[in-house]
């Protein structure tokens, strides 16, 4: 296992350029189960999550290629409808295959997700969606087990306790594609990755109207073909950068965004007192700290406010800031794992149901400490970078899940920051 060894202290200065959305390749990449012609996905980052849904696909009888950041698909074997533990049990967004699955190959078997270190991570709103849509269900032995002659279409809605759901609506949205007849889904989640996925499907001659709304209306349809798409960056990276130029209180230019996705972001680091510019037309934006940051309220929340996969980032930054701020997950509300790594680090956190008091001022100090989930550990490698002395970032391999080439991409804006055997 990999860790990284940070010496804190070092202003980030210069350019970084954003890979694509993981989380908008990996439904997409999901998505080509559903024809039998040849689809191009471009801008696939290269990361552990898309090599785990390359081999899902090719457990599923298709034949995979990847170029570069371009990812060709194509199916060879219809028969197999068994998505396995082994490769799902490493990442949840596999259990996105369901849909297509039952939808395409009129039956699935697709293991169960189980839960992680940012909570609970139910699949009821999954289950409840394909029930709705005419598939029957069984779960045993781990594994949900669905079958359907043809889905047909349903009047739902897709909210829960939390709100909506990115990947319930994923899977039921792709479902629906191939249903007879017309489905409504109201309460979708309006993330951009779904909106990528339903732009997509449309690509592959989906009907889908309402893209980018909380109600889509879908008219389903016989088949869908083969296509070439370029999926959008990846708007947590771009986010989890610019915080590293405040928290350095450094200046960074991120290159290949869309800063239209990360508004509430770059709202609440302008109101800390970072500088930020951003061009739309030129996919950039610059954030750069010229005075003293103050304090602020986070509160994380389904699209369009600030994505909870940003607010360990921004927990990171608020420790260094003087004065009282509190953290507030409404997606997540377990996800705090990382506040107990920031007090190894000197941080004074105090955390109570769903949120966290953070009374920043006290300087870092640099610690051994553990990733406990992806995002968590982009927070810590962010903490280490404005620590003094040495941190030393265990289980690295969470990092590689979800950011492409992120220590060189780190190191080429001043951060001393290295890759070593733990
Ligand atoms: N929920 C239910 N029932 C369900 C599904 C979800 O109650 O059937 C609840 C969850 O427990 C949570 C809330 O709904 O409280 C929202 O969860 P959601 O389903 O939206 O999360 P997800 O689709 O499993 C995706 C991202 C996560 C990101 C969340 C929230 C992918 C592959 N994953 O997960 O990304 O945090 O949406 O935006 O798209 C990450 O990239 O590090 C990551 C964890």
């Amino acid at each position: 296992m990999d860790k990284y060894v940070i010496q804190g202290g070092a202003r980030l200065v210069g350019r970084v350029r954003i890979a694509g959305a993981k989380n908008a390749a990996l439904p997409i990449l999901a998505a080509t189960l559903m024809t039998d012609q040849e689809c191009v996905v471009e801008g696939v980052p290269e990361l552990q999550d898309t090599a785990t849904m390359l081999e899902v696909l090719r457990s599923l009888g298709m034949e995979v290629s990847r170029e570069g950041s371009a990812v060709r698909t194509r199916l060879v074997n219809e028969d197999l409808s068994t998505a396995h533990y082994d490769l799902l049990s490493t990442m949840r967004a596999g259990f996105c295959v369901l849909g297509p699955l039952v939808a395409r190959r009129k039956r699935a078997r697709v293991s169960m997700p189980g839960g992680c270190n940012i909570g609970p991570r139910p699949v009821d709103i999954h289950l409840r969606g394909l029930t709705r849509l005419g598939a029957s269900l069984v779960v045993e032995h781990g594994y949900v087990a669905a079958e359907a002659d043809r889905l047909v279409g349903a009047e739902m809605f897709l909210g829960g306790a939390q709100g909506s759901t990115v990947l319930g609506t994923a899977n039921i949205l792709m479902a629906a594609t191939l249903a007879r007849g017309t489905t409504v889904l109201e309460g979708v989640a309006i993330e951009p990755e779904v909106q990528d996925l339903a732009r997509f499907l449309v690509c592959m001659g989906a009907h889908i109207d309402g893209i980018g709304t909380h109600r889509l209306e879908v008219e389903g349809v016989e088949a869908l073909e083969g296509t070439r798409y370029r999926i959008i960056p990846d708007r947590i990276e771009a986010g989890t950068f610019l915080v590293a130029a405040a928290i350095t209180r450094g200046d960074v230019e991120v290159e290949n965004t869309q800063p239209e996705h990360l508004t509430a972001v770059l709202e609440f680091l302008r109101e800390r007192g970072v500088t930020v510019e951003k061009s739309r037309a030129e996919m950039k934006i610059r954030a750069r700290v010229e005075r003293e940051l103050v304090p602020g309220d986070v509160f994380a929340l389904p699209y369009p406010g600030i994505p909870t996969d940003m607010q360990a980032q921004l927990m990171a930054l608020l420790c260094t800031i003087e004065g009282t701020s509190t953290v507030h997950d409404k997606v997540f509300p377990d996800r705090f794992i990382h506040a107990g790594e920031f007090i190894r680090m000197g941080a004074r956190i105090a955390k109570e149901n769903g949120s966290a008091t953070v009374q920043g001022g006290p300087p870092l100090s640099g610690a051994q400490v553990q990733a406990s989930d992806l995002r968590a550990g982009a927070a810590l490698v962010l903490a280490g970078l404005a620590a003094s002395g040495t941190t030393e970032l265990s289980r690295v391999y969470h990092l590689d899940r979800g950011y492409v080439r992120f220590e060189s991409k780190l190191a080429a804006l001043g951060a001393r920051i290295q890759r070593a055997r733990a």
